[in-house]
């Protein structure tokens, strides 16, 4: 690394730290004052899932050798070691339909621009419309899950377990086999949240994700409520 771009490094890092002092501040003088006026009232809010920010992703699966996608927001990580991500699916939709066949399938990020194309898999089944064309497809190591090259990241997954009877949707737990990312989203050797864009939704539409605001397992080291 030359000394210039060594220096501009160190000048960036000390700018980040600085910006999240002033949020951090920020967010503290404000937790605080909600304190002092006493905790906010509740009111119920029924038994619908409010887990937010949901993440949006598009799942893919081949259904009778042809690639097919729906878009997912019921999605998560449940295990760490080895990594697995569990989603909520309808059984009627194609997609599930080529997950139960080929027992694997794809997770893949679309960023902010993809979402108007995001919204029209969610909306239209490969029932009645071709979504195999709408992307650029490529496979990785199970070599029938497709992916989409357009997405930043893209995981694939062998059906670890499946769970068809606890109501309107089954549970697919998968285990990751590989994790792909565009390198232009790579930072440091990471996955770059803030150059992926994600897409997030609540039940009312899709949103942006928002600033860095701290580092996890370190900002909370010195917290004390008084
Ligand atoms: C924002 C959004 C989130 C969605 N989340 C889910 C979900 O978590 N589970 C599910 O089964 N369907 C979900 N859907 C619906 C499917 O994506 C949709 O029914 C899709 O058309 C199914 O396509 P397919 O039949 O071609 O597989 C969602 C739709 C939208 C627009």
């Amino acid at each position: 690394m030359s000394i210039t771009i060594y220096i501009w490094y160190l000048i960036s890092i000390e700018k980040i730290n600085e910006f999240n002092i002033d949020i951090l501040n920020k967010l503290d003088n404000l937790y605080n004052r909600s304190i002092k006026e006493g905790f906010m009232e509740k009111k119920k809010m029924g038994k619908k899932p409010n887990m937010f920010p949901f993440p949006v992703t598009i799942v893919g699966a081949n259904y009778k050798c042809k690639p097919n996608y729906m878009t997912i927001a019921f999605a998560g990580v449940v295990n760490m070691n080895p990594g697995m991500i569990a989603l909520g699916v309808n059984a009627k939709h194609v997609t599930t339909r080529g997950i139960y066949e080929n027992k694997t399938f794809s997770i893949n990020f679309p960023n902010e621009e993809m979402v108007k194309v995001t919204d029209y898999i969610g909306i239209n089944s490969g029932k009645t419309v071709e979504k195999s064309k709408l992307f650029e497809n490529f496979y990785g190591q199970l070599k029938n899950a497709p992916m989409i090259k357009e997405c930043p990241v893209n995981i694939e997954c062998r059906v670890y377990k499946t769970i068809q009877d606890i109501g309107s949707d089954d549970i697919v737990i998968g285990e990751i086999i590989e994790t792909y990312a565009g390198t232009d989203f790579i930072t440091h050797g990471e996955i770059d949240i803030e150059k992926v864009k994600p897409i997030t939704f609540s039940w009312k539409g899709y949103y942006s994700t928002g600033n860095f605001i701290g580092k996890a397992w370190e900002i909370g080291k010195n917290y004390n409520k008084d």
